[in-house]
């Protein structure tokens, strides 16, 4: 298969998960590399659903090494909860099927409720966070006050971490009303689930470089999506990562060979969990329909998810952040009844046509989505595997996505289940 880079390039939930799993059936070592459990990815094999948050997607393919990189967060109650959720569905996590980068920061029961604090505080201003304490962690892994993996090896030093973290934490937590948390509680949170966790702890580098020089083949796996990503996205409703291709190299902690061919996923209409500017949003029966029929449910926090019309200029722009070489299209066939579709093709901003997203809040406000129109094609699409049995409409539309995003399609899923795909290109560079 070589390298492939697998990237949301919308506001998340496109179907990574999915198509992840699928491809991963020719790749080696599976890798997450930003984001937290603040994903969730959603797999269907032989009729049985998981529902994976920071394993990554390859997890449940016997004789696959799965990576989390130093670029992700690792909560580690939450994760080791989802090792014993996915152990229910007889799939076995292990230190030798499951390397963690021992300089991961940690998120701990703080930056939960410091995420969740804050969101309550915010009130209509808040950002719809998935209340995981996403947010705190990173900050606190810029701000270097992070508490890491390794840390746990050495309690003297973790005691010191732990207290410059508390400095921080209890001003904040005194300002917004909480009870300060004493060092001696982390401590006791942290030892809870140390020696469980440290088995996981692995050089990522060194191993991942060993893994090319042995010629294994490496997929990473993205969580969220470009319009989330902390700098390209629609600021501030977003993530508190990168989300791009390139961010695999940092996040993973290994560049050389690059990310290979990256792989952007998109829906074939949009949705967005949380708040913030949705321009080609629906808010009537047709927005409801697509929520229906796409199941339109956020896997982590079970929020409905926001729907609306594709929307081309975003898509184009988030393809060229990306740095995604091919698209795999997802979800056609929640459209099949729709008797005619809307792209948004560019955006009217007081009575000029643009053709990106303003950065300004208020700009992005008062854009306004001009479409294009297409005839519905009335049949079920669902399940197909063979561009050959699309209806001709169906193919118009793919079609018409291409040339406005400037990006070819290389895949196709029409179900949420595994097998059904098509495939259209190589995902080779
Ligand atoms: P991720 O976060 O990008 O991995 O996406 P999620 O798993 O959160 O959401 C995508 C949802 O769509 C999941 O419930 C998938 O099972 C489902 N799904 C994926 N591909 C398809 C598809 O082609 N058609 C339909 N109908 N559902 C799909
Ligand atoms: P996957 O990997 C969809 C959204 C949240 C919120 C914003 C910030 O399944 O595609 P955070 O908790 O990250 O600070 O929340 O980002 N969000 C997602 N939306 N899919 C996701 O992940 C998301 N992860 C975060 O809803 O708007
Ligand atoms: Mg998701």
């Amino acid at each position: 298969m070589g390298r492939v880079t697998v990237i949301g390039l919308q506001w998340g939930d496109e179907g990574k998960g999915k198509i992840v799993d699928r491809l991963s059936e020719s790749a080696d070592v599976v890798i997450r590399f930003q984001g937290g459990h603040n994903a969730g990815h959603t797999l269907v094999i032989d009729g049985q659903t998981y529902k994976l948050s920071l394993l990554p997607s390859g997890t449940v393919r016997p004789g696959k090494i799965g990576v989390i990189g130093a670029g992700a967060a690792l909560d580690p109650v939450a994760f080791l909860q989802e090792v014993e959720r996915v152990k229910a569905q007889n799939i076995t996590v292990t230190p030798e099927n499951l390397k963690i980068a021992q300089n991961i920061c940690l998120i701990l029961s703080v930056h939960g409720e410091l995420d969740r604090l804050r969101e309550e505080a915010a009130g209509a201003a808040k950002i719809g966070t998935t209340g995981r304490g996403i947010g705190p962690a990173y900050e606190d892994k810029v701000g270097r006050r992070a508490v890491r993996l390794a840390d746990l090896r050495d309690p003297e030093n973790l005691r010191g971490r732990l207290e410059r973290l508390l400095t921080h934490h209890n001003a904040l937590r005194v300002g917004l009303g909480a009870a300060p948390v004493t060092v001696e509680a982390l401590e006791a949170e942290l030892a809870q689930t140390a020696s469980q966790i440290l088995p996981y702890a692995a050089d990522v580098t060194g191993f991942l470089h060993q893994a090319q020089q042995e010629g294994k083949s490496l997929l990473y796996e993205g969580a969220q999506g470009v319009l989330l990503d902390v700098d390209h996205g629609t600021y501030p409703y977003v993530t508190s990562s990168n989300t791009g291709a390139a961010q695999a190299m940092t996040g993973g902690g290994y560049g050389i060979g690059g990310y290979g061919y990256g792989l952007g996923i998109l829906k074939a209409y949009c949705t967005r969990v949380g708040s913030g500017p949705f321009p080609t949003e629906l808010t009537d029966k047709t927005g409801e329909m697509l929520g229906e029929r796409g199941r339109e449910f956020g896997t982590v926090t079970g929020r409905k998810r926001r729907c609306g019309w594709f929307d081309a200029v975003l898509a184009r722009r988030s393809v060229m952040i990306a740095g995604v070489h091919g698209v795999a299209l997802t979800k056609p066939d929640v459209l099949d009844v729709f008797e005619s579709l809307k792209i948004c093709v560019a955006y009217e901003l007081d009575g000029n046509k643009i053709d990106y997203l303003p950065a300004s809040v208020a700009e992005q406000a008062r854009v306004k989505p001009i479409y294009e129109e297409f005839p519905g094609w009335g049949v079920t699409t669902e399940g197909m595997k063979n561009i050959n049995d699309m209806p001709e409409n169906a193919v118009k539309y793919f079609r018409k996505i291409e040339e406005l995003i400037e990006c070819p399609i290389a895949m196709i899923s029409t179900s949420p289940r595994r097998e059904d795909m098509i495939f259209l290109r190589e995902t080779k560079n």
